[in-house]
């Protein structure tokens, strides 16, 4: 299964990828978990992402472009992946339609969650992440059994520094303007699945079994 997981922030990318990988034993590629990975090592490429996702703009495209490639040439991908919170722009859309070419892969699907603005907001302000793992939780909708501790891995569950109100509407508005575009790429290209991400997590992720049993 080769899958692209499309929507705005907060619309459940991560926690249906997460969910999706356990299903199908492919690997989740989350540029966001990657390039927090790079700024939290403190390495060149995290320093230089680290000032666009603080103002919640979007990091260049030769650098994402770049880890993609790299990241799709590891052998767990021979068999499937989910993209998460990547493609976000045209020319990042257009390089992996050549860099899966150059593969002899193709997509099977683009899942797209269609969330309302202030559910989104009320999702990332309540969001909680494990600084150890990345694994979300939010402090209503999927709260952890103990109070601040990561079911996964025990670690300790921080909020993330580009969730705060004035961030994430910064955040909603490039996806607007950059992102949302490839929901009509992806739908002239045949692949488009649209889902109501409005429900329940496990109701998504039963509709995302679905559609996907029928590509
Ligand atoms: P990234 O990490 O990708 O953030 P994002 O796209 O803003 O998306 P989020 O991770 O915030 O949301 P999500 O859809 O994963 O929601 P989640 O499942 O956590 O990117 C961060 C930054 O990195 C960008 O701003 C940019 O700077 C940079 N970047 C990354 N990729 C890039 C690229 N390709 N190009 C350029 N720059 C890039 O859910 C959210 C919350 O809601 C959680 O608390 C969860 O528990 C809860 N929730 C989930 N589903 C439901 C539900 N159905 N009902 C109720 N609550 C729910
Ligand atoms: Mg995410
Ligand atoms: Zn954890």
């Amino acid at each position: 299964m080769k899958l692209i997981l499309l929507g705005p922030p907060g619309a459940g990318k991560g926690t249906q990828a997460t969910m999706l990988t356990e299903k199908f034993g492919i690997p989740q590629i989350s540029t966001g978990d990657i390039l927090r990975a790079a700024v939290k090592e403190g390495t060149p490429m995290g320093l230089k992402a680290k000032s666009f996702m603080d103002a919640g703009g979007l990091v260049p495209d030769e650098v994402v472009i770049g880890i993609v490639k790299e990241r799709l040439q590891k052998p767990d991908c021979d068999t499937g992946f989910i993209l998460d919170g990547f493609p976000r722009t045209v020319p990042q859309a257009d390089a992996l339609s050549d860099n899966l070419k150059d593969l002899g892969k193709e997509l099977d699907a683009v899942v797209s969650l269609e969330v309302d603005v202030e559910a989104l907001v009320e999702r990332l302000t309540g969001r909680r992440t494990c600084k150890e793992c990345g694994r979300g939780f939010h402090i209503s909708f999927d709260p952890p059994k103990v109070d601040a501790v990561c079911d996964a891995c025990g670690g300790e569950l921080i909020q993330r520094d580009d969730d705060k109100e004035e961030t994430i509407r910064k955040r909603l508005d490039v996806y607007n303007e950059q992102t949302s575009p490839l929901v009509d790429y992806y739908a002239d290209a045949g692949l488009l699945q649209a889902l109501d991400g409005m429900q329940q997590i496990d109701v998504v992720q039963k509709q995302m079994l679905d559609a996907l049993q029928a590509v």
